[in-house]
């Protein structure tokens, strides 16, 4: 049988205008320049189209100043779909663009009701799904994944998370089967069945890296950690990030990656 062509799919969205009233957690909050952000933001883009990805860019919302970060609204697996309830309730707002964007390749579930889960809380390793459990994502919201995946075969487990917004924001997958995490953040004994690099000293938001197409994109400005990938013999690639950081976003955040089949498109 010949194999299936397919297409990879990122889908994206635009920086609100208001995205100096995003939600924050951990940092202070510090100006935001939209100029810059958005020029960033492209730059971001057209990274992902030149490792292959077919970007489809949402029209930013004005009324919900955290919609560039797509990544927190839905988690797309080989199955199915699922849209997250955001912890956040400025945020929840962001969820239906994205859903009738993904409706076009995926059969949708939904977090339940009675919890939340934001998709920059769930850590994805093969058919291992790490939750974290933060001010935004509970256990009721961690339980509602865990049933709408059960039937495709993915098993789910917890974990703490201190002092960043996400798990996400403290753990990566770079390779198949390592991880790169902030040990500051997460205890890197929930990872037992993975082989784990952790970021330099001082570079914590290094370990938000998104991996596309065998290369890893790492943060700009962290020396220390991307000699630490290399050694591992992982291709790295820097991209600026410094303004969307800021609202405590980073590369993973600002995009939802998937393949599709050439006739779902
Ligand atoms: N500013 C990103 C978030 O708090 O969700």
């Amino acid at each position: 049988m010949a194999p299936v062509a397919t297409t990879r799919v990122a889908i994206t969205r635009g920086i609100s205008p208001a995205i100096a009233d995003c939600e924050l957690t951990h940092l202070t909050r510090t100006p935001i320049d939209l100029d810059a952000a958005r020029r960033q933001h492209a730059a971001y883009e057209a990274t992902l189209a030149a490792l292959g990805c077919r970007v489809e860019r949402l029209e930013a919302d004005p009324a919900a100043p955290d919609c560039v970060f797509v990544e927190d609204t839905a988690l797309v697996f080989e199955e199915l779909a699922v849209i997250t309830r955001p912890g956040a309730v400025s945020r929840r707002r962001e969820t239906p663009p994205v859903a009738t964007a993904l409706a076009r390749y995926r059969r949708l579930e939904h977090i339940a009701a009675d919890g939340t889960l934001d998709g920059g809380d769930v850590l994805v390793a093969g058919r291992r799904v790490f939750v974290g459990l933060t001010a935004r994502t509970d256990e009721a919201g961690a339980a509602s994944l865990a049933r709408a995946l059960d039937p495709a075969g993915y098993t789910l487990s917890t974990l703490a998370v201190d002092g960043v917004l996400h798990l996400k924001s403290a753990a990566s997958v770079v390779a198949p089967g390592l991880l790169l995490i902030d040990p500051e953040c997460v205890d890197p004994t929930a990872f037992a069945d993975f082989d784990v690099v952790t970021v330099a000293p001082g570079e914590g938001p290094a370990a938000n890296a998104l991996r596309l197409a065998g290369t890893v994109l790492l943060s700009a400005g962290f020396p220390a950690t991307r000699r630490k990938l290399e050694e591992r013999g992982l291709a790295v690639r820097s991209v600026e990030n410094a303004e969307l950081a800021k609202a405590e976003g980073g590369l993973t955040c600002c995009s939802l990656i998937f393949d599709v089949a050439e006739s779902a498109r």
